[in-house]
């Protein structure tokens, strides 16, 4: 029989079906009490519905050619834990947007056209290593979350945190899905590449407007202060994108795979945490 997945034996991808209260925290400064990380992540938020949707499509497209029945449970799973997401950043867009005054329609306005661009100038290969590159950045993201010394460990509100830890965790679970699927119908290491240098791109740019269009709202655009400091935020020593860069970069690596980062002792961490919230 073909073997087409890596996802480790003991990696169970689970679709856990939550849904999160978060409309209290989403009125405030949620993220250390601090404008600028706070808009950082909630633009992150916007880009999910329709980015994860295009996930799921570009994985999708290639179902049928997959052969591996694991790795087809797999895709499944993947699908469904992406649709779970969808639905919880719907709803805390829609709650941010109302409570806060940002126009979601511009905001996803933008995203959407960018995707309808992508579908139709880009290959489907194409658009499925654009799905591998940013399931990479989503992950290394969900590494440094998850991990002992994580930017969410103080200051971040409870309930904030246990939404973004849950889908940080279960991006952990499904990192390699797409990519497998990528490996398995035959892309090529340079389109793998290339693609993450696109999809960063892309993302950056999402990102930052985002962040812009809720600092002019909140009538914080101007405040020099305010953006030296979520600039320290992002990329001085310590910063949510500088500690990632190490594992950014290994996805240029010939041969890079995923798993070869091996993140299972902060899955099992999470899933500790999850039964101790529970008991
Ligand atoms: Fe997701
Ligand atoms: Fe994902």
């Amino acid at each position: 029989m073909i073997k087409q997945s890596s996802t480790p034996e003991n990696v169970a991808i689970e679709p856990r079906n939550r849904q999160h209260e978060f409309s209290g925290a989403l009125a405030r400064d949620w993220f250390d009490n601090h404008a600028f990380k706070t808009a950082w992540f909630n633009a992150m938020s916007i880009t999910f519905p329709l980015g994860e949707k295009f996930f799921i499509d570009s994985v999708r497209n290639f179902s049928p050619q997959i052969e591996d029945p694991k790795l087809q449970d797999e895709i499944k799973a993947f699908c469904g834990q992406e649709g779970f997401h969808r639905r919880e950043h719907e709803r805390y867009n829609q709650s941010l947007c109302e409570q806060r005054g940002y126009d979601l329609g511009y905001l996803e306005g933008r995203i959407e056209k960018n995707i309808a661009r992508s579908k139709k100038f880009l290959s489907r290969m194409e658009q499925l290593a654009i799905t591998a590159a940013l399931e990479h950045i989503t992950a290394i993201m969900a590494e440094s979350a998850l991990g002992e010394d994580s930017p969410m460990a103080v200051g971040v509100d409870a309930d904030m945190k246990t939404l973004w830890t849950w889908h940080a965790a279960e991006e952990m679970e499904h990192k390699s899905v797409a990519f497998d699927v990528f490996r398995a119908v035959g892309g090529t290491e340079k389109m793998r590449k290339q693609a993450l240098r696109r999809a960063t791109v892309f993302l950056m740019i999402d990102v930052l407007i985002g962040t812009v269009h809720m600092l002019r709202r909140d009538k914080k655009f101007w405040d020099v202060r305010l953006w030296a400091q979520g600039w320290k935020f992002l990329f001085f020593k310590g910063g949510i994108l500088r500690r990632v860069w190490h594992n950014y970069k290994a996805y240029f690596r010939d041969g890079f795979h995923p798993w070869q980062l091996d993140t299972r002792d902060l899955l099992d961490d999470w899933k500790a945490s999850q039964v101790d919230a529970l008991a």
